[in-house]
């Protein structure tokens, strides 16, 4: 039987929102002055990635908790039209030094503090950052029906969230949770097989695949250790690519874009041209023996 291409389509829905499959993350975003963000997510726009995802975590290391979104913040109070344009997700629940808190009044103080400093009068998506062993999942279902209730939030997901996890906060919900964001990567492929994307397909859940390189692994500069997973990796990648005319990256967000339960790709680069440059995954051409082959190269041994 002749080998097939998989279709990797440019959009998709995350609940009622239709949005680019490649989005863009604001994990490293906290140094960028205010023009040099502005151009970051006109730049997203311009290839079709209107979902910007960020944390009131993010800048906790460098500028400090809460400095991505106050960036994001800015350039939506410079240029309203943009908040229009984007599909804004924020996560709440971490709140160093301790490791996470989703108590229902830690996540609903968390939500309205991103408000703040996100300048805006909605989250679209709102996510509980990672799961809280210490919360039951009837305070952390309480605070997101509270939030959405209010008007406060649109809609509820969560990140790193298991299968069984996700089922438990769902039993506690009048409403749908509408994602899940966990690392999947050709460096990250537990979520196929821990129960992650089959919970996703079940509930109709967006998979939000966060660091799809590896956090920049999975890129022609990385020199990677012969004999790893990022070196056979890489080498399966490179052949891919040269033959598609591409780079590496492009390959790899095309891989896990080409997983039927995957959403979208976050992207997390702060350059604008490789933000631009991104959209050429779509255009990559991977067949099902590609997929595989990336797929045996991150395993390390031959499929059962
Ligand atoms: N839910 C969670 O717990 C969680 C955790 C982590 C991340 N996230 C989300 O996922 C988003 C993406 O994560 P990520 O930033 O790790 O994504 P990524 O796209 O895997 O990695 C981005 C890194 O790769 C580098 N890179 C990209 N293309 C490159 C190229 N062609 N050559 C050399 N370097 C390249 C970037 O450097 P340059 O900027 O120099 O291009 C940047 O340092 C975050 O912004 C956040 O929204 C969520």
């Amino acid at each position: 039987m002749p080998d097939s291409l998989l279709p990797i389509s440019k959009t998709t829905f995350i609940g009622p929102f239709e949005v680019g499959r490649l989005a863009y993350g604001c994990w490293r975003f906290s140094g960028s002055t205010v023009a040099g963000a502005t151009v970051k997510i006109e730049a997203a726009l311009e290839i079709g990635a209107n979902l910007v995802d960020t944390a009131a975590i993010y800048g906790f290391g460098d500028e400090g908790f809460g400095a991505a979104e106050a960036v994001l913040g800015d350039v939506y109070a410079a240029n309203a039209r943009l908040r229009e344009k984007t599909v804004l997700v924020t996560k709440g629940g971490i709140h160093p030094p301790v490791p996470y808190d989703s108590r229902a009044s830690n996540l609903i103080d968390s939500c309205e503090g991103s408000l703040a400093r996100l300048k805006s009068d909605v989250i679209d998506v709102f996510l509980v950052h990672r799961p809280d062993l210490l919360a039951s999942y009837d305070e952390v279902a309480e605070a997101l029906t509270q939030l959405r209730a209010a008007g406060k939030i649109r809609e509820a997901g969560v990140s790193n969230f298991s299968h069984t996890q996700i089922r438990a906060l769902q039993s506690k919900l009048d409403f749908a949770l509408v994602a899940n964001q966990p690392e999947f990567s050709p460096l990250a492929i537990e979520p196929l097989e821990d129960g992650t994307l089959d919970i996703a397909q079940e509930m109709n859940l967006a998979v939000m695949a966060w660091s799809p390189l590896g956090g920049g692994r999975l890129t022609a500069t990385h020199q990677p250790e012969a004999g790893t997973q990022e070196a056979r990796v890489l080498s399966v990648l490179d052949s891919i690519a040269t033959r598609e005319s591409v780079g590496v990256d492009h390959v790899a967000l095309a891989w896990v874009l080409a997983h039927p339960a995957v959403s979208m790709a976050l992207i997390g680069t702060q350059n604008v041209d490789r933000i631009k440059d991104s959209a050429k995954a779509y255009d990559v051409k991977l067949s099902r023996q590609d997929w595989y082959d990336v797929l045996v190269a991150a395993r390390g041994v031959s499929m059962p």
